[in-house]
């Protein structure tokens, strides 16, 4: 018997707001045809004045235990992905524990920008297998348009709001990779890239700060650095691209999720895309997406999905998982 981390709900949150690439076009100098043809979005999500990382996190992670039939008091933690917490401290995380009304077991945030949620996912895992906790609510949520210089338009066009949420839970397989449940992960970062993407506020200035990136480096990266990260976690995994059903990527840009996708030999029909309504909402990208295509009902039970997401640090990374 082999202990597996499961995912029994999934769930997500968008702002109601939604905005179309064309409104960038009155206060910049920019066109809905620049955005859409070099980053694949056509409209992305902003959190009203009152909405925060936390509140939006509660309300995917409430859709995720519904979906499960969980109640929240036998969730024994919450791992929550974010760089865009609503204070410096407590974590958002432990905020979300109190919306929800949970009395028991502990909360953290997770911080690795775009590749957040991969992160959170591989370290909630490992608090599952190692018998830590049984279940566990992996969160992203984000309210990037709190971070957006809106006079600098090779980032403001780019960002969006939201949250998704799974439930993890810990149940026996067998140990082969035809078991539901995460069966591999793989992470990396390399600091020596800071500079290509990075908030320039935080407590060593006294501000907040602004989103900065030098996104045709970024992009430079993103390809090789994905298609290899998931190259390593299926052969951990002990699977090879034909038994892919799905790749779930970070939704930053049509042109990175293409060409990642033909790197691993996957056609785009086997690819989940959600960039052109959400643009890139960071750690909140991959759980959006896992909740959209399970909604579709592109992904069922029983699907072998690969994850990957590379963001600032630089910080990548995928998990091998059947849904
Ligand atoms: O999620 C975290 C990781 N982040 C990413 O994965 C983002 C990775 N990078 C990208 O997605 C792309 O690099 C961008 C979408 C950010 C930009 O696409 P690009 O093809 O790399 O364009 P570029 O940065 O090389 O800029 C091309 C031109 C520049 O003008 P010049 O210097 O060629 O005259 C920019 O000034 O496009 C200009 N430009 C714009 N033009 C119209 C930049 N932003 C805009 C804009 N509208 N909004």
């Amino acid at each position: 018997m082999t202990l597996r981390a499961v995912v029994t709900g999934v769930g997500h949150y968008l702002p109601e707001r939604v905005v179309e690439n064309a409104e960038f076009e009155k206060s910049l100098d920019t066109t809905d045809e620049w955005i859409r043809s070099r980053s694949g979005i056509e409209r992305r999500h902003f959190a009203a004045p009152d909405e925060t990382t936390s509140s939006m996190a509660t309300a995917a992670a409430r859709a995720a235990l519904e979906m499960a039939g969980t109640d929240v008091q036998d969730v024994d933690a919450v791992v929550l992905a974010t760089s865009t917490a609503d204070l410096t401290f407590p974590s958002a995380a432990t905020m979300v524990q109190a919306q929800l009304g949970m009395k028991t077991g502990f909360a953290f945030d997770i911080q690795a920008v775009c590749a957040g949620f991969v992160f959170a996912l591989s370290n909630a895992n490992a608090l599952i297998l190692s018998g830590q906790a049984r279940r566990v609510l992996v969160i992203g949520a984000e309210t990037f348009s709190r971070i957006m210089d809106w006079t600098d338009r090779s980032t403001c066009v780019l960002f969006g709001d939201g949250a998704g949420a799974v439930l993890l839970e810990a149940q026996d397989g067998d140990g082969t990779a035809q078991d539901r449940g995460i069966l591999s992960t793989d992470l990396n970062s390399d600091g020596s890239h800071r500079d290509l993407l990075y908030v320039d506020g935080g407590v060593s200035t006294g501000t907040t700060g602004y989103l900065r990136m030098q996104g045709n480096q970024v992009f430079r990266h993103a390809v090789s650095k994905l298609a290899a990260t998931a190259t390593t976690a299926m052969e951990r995994a002990g699977v090879s691209d034909g038994d892919i059903d799905w790749i779930v990527p970070h939704q930053a840009n049509i042109r990175i999720i293409e060409g990642t996708a033909k790197k691993l030999g996957l056609p785009m029909e086997q690819v989940v895309v959600t960039v052109q309504d959400h643009g890139n909402t960071s750690a909140a990208s991959i759980p959006l997406a896992l909740s959209v295509a399970h909604a579709r009902g592109q992904i069922k039970r029983g699907d072998l999905l690969v994850t990957e997401a590379i963001g600032g640090g630089l910080a990548w990374g995928a998990v091998v998982l059947r849904w």
